[in-house]
């Protein structure tokens, strides 16, 4: 069995042992749980890869525990500055040009010339890079495909025996993966949204290009079928048909669901996004065939919620 303990400084100071021995280590962000390793070792890096079983062309994101740790890792933009500056540590990635000397595996960025850096606010994942001392890679600590863990307790069922140490720093506060921005060009391109609204950055950098509206596939993460339960998921549903569960939001009609859940009974759009994945989970338990859920604004952490929905709507 894997080992779990909880985050105390001694678990913490394990876990960076077991890091710079090559090892793999998951542990809580604000965001969900990361399957960690140094991102400078290759051999650590691959076992990430096979863990998740995560095709080799999607690239991996580097946590860093602030701005200065990030600097010799990548070209830094006057964006990429006022972004990091905004809202880091927190739930925002960054992608730059790499720079060429930067000490990260090649296996991490898939020979790309761009790197994808975040630094974490959650206090775990910032002890663990203060006791590290570097950078980490750190993919959402799921089978590739599957819902992202956001307890300690959604990565043993799905990794098991694969992480050689699981940290468990309770639920996550923000429950979908951070937002990620290319800041290396012209102009700054929303390839993922998450954890930091777009309204936010848009706020400080201004309206931002859309990756697949405006131009070719960036991040190629995006290709992969995604957050998938086991059961079929129908988008927009008012109510549950016969034999669905239901997961709902704000107001609802979860009358005649084999199971429902409520995403956030007050209509508030960030609890809604802590909620997302353990219900899902949750829900797909039940052993259904279709998990209807009903529509969500499209405002604030919804556009991160709805485009969740329309991966694991699209899965298979
Ligand atoms: O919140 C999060 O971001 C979590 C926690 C653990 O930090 N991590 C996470 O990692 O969600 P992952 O591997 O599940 O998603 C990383 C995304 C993928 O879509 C990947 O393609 C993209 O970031 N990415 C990584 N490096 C990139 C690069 N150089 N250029 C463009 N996209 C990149
Ligand atoms: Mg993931």
């Amino acid at each position: 069995m894997t080992q779990v303990l909880p985050a105390s400084d001694a678990a913490i100071e394990e876990a960076a042992q077991v890091l710079r021995r090559g090892g793999l280590v998951a542990f809580p962000t604000e965001t969900v749980y990361g399957l960690g390793s140094v991102a400078t070792n290759d051999r650590a890096v691959a076992r990430i890869f096979q863990a998740k079983q995560r095709p080799a062309h999607n690239p991996l994101i580097v946590h860093v525990a602030d701005r200065a740790a990030a600097t010799p890792l990548a070209i830094w933009t006057e964006a990429g500055e006022a972004l990091a500056a905004a809202f880091w540590p927190g739930p925002l990635t960054l992608v730059l040009a790499r720079e060429p000397s930067a000490p990260i595996s090649p296996l991490v960025t898939v020979g790309l010339a761009t790197i994808a850096l975040r630094a974490p606010s959650a206090p775990t994942a910032q002890k663990l890079l203060q006791a590290t001392l570097l950078p980490l890679a750190a993919p959402s600590a799921n089978p590739s495909g599957q819902v992202s863990p956001t307890t300690a307790a959604h990565v043993v069922a799905g990794l098991g025996d694969v992480v050689d140490l699981v940290i468990d720093g309770g639920p996550c506060s923000v429950g979908v993966e951070s937002t990620v921005v290319d800041v290396s060009g012209e102009q700054v391109r929303l390839l993922r949204p998450g954890g930091v609204p777009r309204e936010a950055i848009e706020a400080i950098v201004g309206p931002l290009l859309d990756s697949v509206a405006d131009g070719p596939i960036q991040s190629p993460g995006q290709l992969e079928s995604h957050y998938a339960p086991r059961a079929a998921v129908r988008l927009e549903a008012l109510q549950p048909a016969p034999g669905e569960a239901f997961l709902g939001f704000g107001y609802m009609i979860g009358k005649g669901a084999v199971a429902a859940r409520n995403l956030s009974p007050t209509g508030d759009l960030d609890e809604a996004a802590r909620n997302l994945f353990a219900m899902l989970r949750q829900l797909d338990d039940a052993g259904v065939a279709t998990i209807a859920v009903a529509p969500i604004p499209q405002q604030g952490l919804g556009e991160a919620i709805n485009d969740r929905l329309r991966r694991a709507a699209a899965g298979r």
